[in-house]
């Protein structure tokens, strides 16, 4: 499986899981608020653009999901194009910007702008979709946006600044940080101009989410296409089915705010894919069991804990639980208990 395989596979993945949750973590529960928070980002699109743009303008979005920021957009643009490397972002986007027929959306390689030629684009955009992509994939689309770009058109894109962070290549959703030296540096390689002021260190520690305003100015330099390393091709041997951290957390999360909404079944249907994606998250079948025993679901919950405990015989709370369990069912059923620490079972 190469990098651009593995993108899709995980993003297909959240997307069919809960696209607007994957999208907008704090913003998902109901289309009108989702669709609330898309406006808010195109507002701070249209305000740095202010006095700049004009409705004759092409715009184009990477990495745009659902279309949550095109759709607000559309009165203002004659022409929008979407691109993502989910194909089933793409076709969840298609219902929601069904009103728009001026607006485009394209699942694409997630490294390239193959589809568009060279000076097409008066504006590109993007918005907490970089800070998950692989290092070298973002370089990649630097040097892309600057050939799919006019001269002297803009690019406008949020990414974390600060200390540097970097989770392993094949971590499709880990967030990257960027120094802003690292960041300067990959512009101007790019043939990238920026405000300076987007970089003051006392405007961006809080800001994470804020966009940094750039323009063409060049083509890249020689040395940067010299440079390239060709992501289309970077392979893993064997690439793992299971999780990333931020992915489990957010999973976690998301089972937790379900269950707190009454929502049970989905909270469970979302655990059970975590631990059957991940049989080594020990917390994961606990948390699982326990979500079973909460919600009057016996005979699954034991069927959990005696898979947890087959699959990692030396894991004591699995069988501590399971025993548990076990021993409230045997009183239950008015048996002599075989066990007596039944404080935290709760059936
Ligand atoms: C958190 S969502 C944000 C969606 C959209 N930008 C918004 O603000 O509503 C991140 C999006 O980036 C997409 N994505 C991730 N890696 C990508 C890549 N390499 N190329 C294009 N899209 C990518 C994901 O599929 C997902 O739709």
């Amino acid at each position: 499986m190469n990098l651009s395989e593995k993108m899709k596979q995980d993003w297909n993945r959240r997307a069919q899981h809960h696209a607007r949750y994957w999208i907008a973590t704090e913003d998902y529960r109901t289309e009108e608020v989702f669709a609330r928070s898309g406006e808010a980002t195109a507002q701070t699109i249209l305000k740095r653009t202010e006095n700049l743009s004009s409705p004759s303008w092409t715009v184009l979005d990477i990495g745009c999901g659902i279309g949550r920021v095109l759709k607000p957009l559309a009165p203002y643009f004659q022409k929008l194009v979407g691109v993502d490397v989910s194909s089933e972002m793409i076709d969840q986007s298609k219902l929601w910007l069904a009103d728009h027929p001026h607006i485009t959306t394209y699942a694409t390689s997630g490294i390239d702008l193959q589809e568009f030629p060279n000076d097409y684009f008066d504006l590109v955009y993007s918005y907490v979709a970089f800070q998950h992509m692989p290092r070298p994939v973002f370089e990649n689309y630097l040097t892309e946006i600057n050939r799919v770009l006019k001269p002297e058109r803009y690019f406008l894109f949020q990414l974390p600044l600060g200390n540097f962070s970097d989770p392993p290549l094949e971590d499709t959703i880990g967030i990257r940080a960027y120094p802003i030296p690292e960041i300067v540096d990959k512009l101007r390689r790019n043939g990238f101009t920026f405000d300076g002021n987007d970089l003051l260190p006392s405007k961006l520690s809080a800001h994470t989410h804020d966009f940094l305003f750039t323009q063409k100015i060049q083509h890249p330099s020689l040395a940067q296409e010299q440079g390239k390393i060709s992501v289309e091709w970077i392979k893993f041997e064997t690439c793992s089915q299971e999780f990333s951290p931020l992915d489990l957390h957010l999973y976690t999360t998301f089972a937790e705010r379900s269950f707190s909404e009454g929502n049970n079944q989905e909270a469970i249907a979302t655990l059970q894919s975590v631990v059957r994606h991940n049989p080594h998250h020990l917390s994961g079948w606990l948390h699982l069991a326990n979500l079973l025993m909460e919600t009057g679901q016996i005979e699954q919950a034991l069927t959990t804990l005696q898979e947890l405990t087959v699959l990692h015989p030396r894991y004591k709370e699995g069988h501590h639980t399971l025993h548990q369990l076990q021993t409230k069912l045997q009183i239950s059923l008015g048996e002599q208990p075989r066990f007596r620490s039944l404080e935290k079972a709760t059936v």
